[in-house]
């Protein structure tokens, strides 16, 4: 027995001090960005149903929301708009009173410090639900760059301190970046949902941002699940293109990617626990059927195992609670 080689991994298992002395991963509440819905209106705060604990705000209970964000230690949200009204070119993304325009206005007047992203997509604010400019069936994409990159500089405009393009028409970093710059903003950067996959993962931020595709779906812009030497090709253009951040969305069946990610490129990596993952954790928690305390912080933790810098996930207030040890 004594002469039998094998190791003894358990020496450092044997106490809490010792596991703690040699653990490897860490969450901090500044790993974290909260995304926010805002809606037009007043008094609003709707739940919702697929998500339980999201809720859309209007700009006065938004308020409150972003008290609870500060106060928790949170440093970032990244905010998505539900406009009064839609139309065919998404022009309500890029109204400079447009819902994400005011609130971030309104967010940057409150509480300076706080990061606010914003997400630049047209699919919350064109009537046909779709990311980019429609013509038939057809997703145009080089139409759709100048919309985008109005949308950015609007969004700049109105005091946003992040950029976060989610739309995946090609060359949309640099159509932004050259605006961005154009209007005075050079010292804005660009987080880019680089690598975004046509997930069916999405399906609850579709309900809570109201932007689900009137028809088709997205997979001639988004990526196709099956692949990920494409990952390294969207990734390294918009490297070239100029981001500053790069996006794998979602992340839970995409860990492998975010590892990819983090091996071949020297810009943060940002994991989206996409609303799905959510809803997943929350119904079985809300079942009894798992610890919701400790499926969350463990899959956080394996987000940052995995490579991410930094996580967007709607957990953001919970976990911030629990790092706390509250
Ligand atoms: C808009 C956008 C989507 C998400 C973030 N920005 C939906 C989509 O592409 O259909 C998904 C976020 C989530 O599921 O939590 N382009
Ligand atoms: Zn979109």
């Amino acid at each position: 027995m004594t002469n039998l080689q094998f190791k003894r991994h358990r020496r450092l298992r044997h106490t809490a001090a010792l596991r703690s002395m040699v653990k490897e991963t860490y969450l901090h509440v500044e790993d974290f960005i909260y995304p926010i819905f805002v809606a037009e209106g007043e008094g609003i705060k709707n739940p919702i149903n697929s998500m339980p604990g999201v809720y859309q705000f209007s700009l006065d209970t938004f308020e409150q929301e972003l008290k609870e964000v500060v106060d928790l230690g949170i440093q970032a949200v990244i905010l998505f708009g539900l406009p009064a009204e839609k139309d065919a070119e998404g022009t309500g993304a890029f109204h400079d009173h447009g819902i994400v325009q005011k609130a971030t206005r309104r967010a940057k007047e409150l509480y300076p410090d706080l990061l606010v992203v914003a997400d630049t997509c047209l699919c919350e604010y064109t009537d046909h639900g779709h990311c980019g400019v429609v013509e038939g069936e057809q997703i145009l994409n080089d139409p759709s760059l100048d919309l985008l990159a109005r949308t950015a500089v609007s969004q700049a405009k109105a005091g946003a301190d992040i950029i976060a393009p989610s739309n995946m028409m090609d060359g949309f970093v640099v159509a932004i970046r050259e605006a961005l710059d154009a209007a005075g903003f050079q010292h804005i950067p660009i987080m880019s949902y680089a690598v975004k996959y046509a997930s069916s993962y999405y399906g609850p931020f579709r309900e809570a941002a109201d932007g689900a595709p009137q028809f088709g779906d997205r997979k001639t812009y988004q990526m196709d699940p099956s692949n990920r030497q494409e990952a390294f090709r969207e990734a390294q253009s918009d490297v070239d293109e100029g981001a500053d951040f790069l996006i794998v969305k979602p992340a839970l069946s995409y860990l492998d990617i975010i590892r990819d990610m983090k091996n071949t490129h020297t810009l943060p990596i940002v994991a989206y626990n996409v609303s799905g993952e959510y809803a997943m954790v929350k119904a079985a928690a809300l079942n009894g059927w798992v610890d919701e305390k400790a499926v969350v912080l463990e899959t956080l933790l394996g987000m940052k195992r995995a490579g991410s810098d930094l996580i967007i996930t709607y957990h953001a207030k919970d976990a911030a609670r629990w790092l706390k040890g509250e």
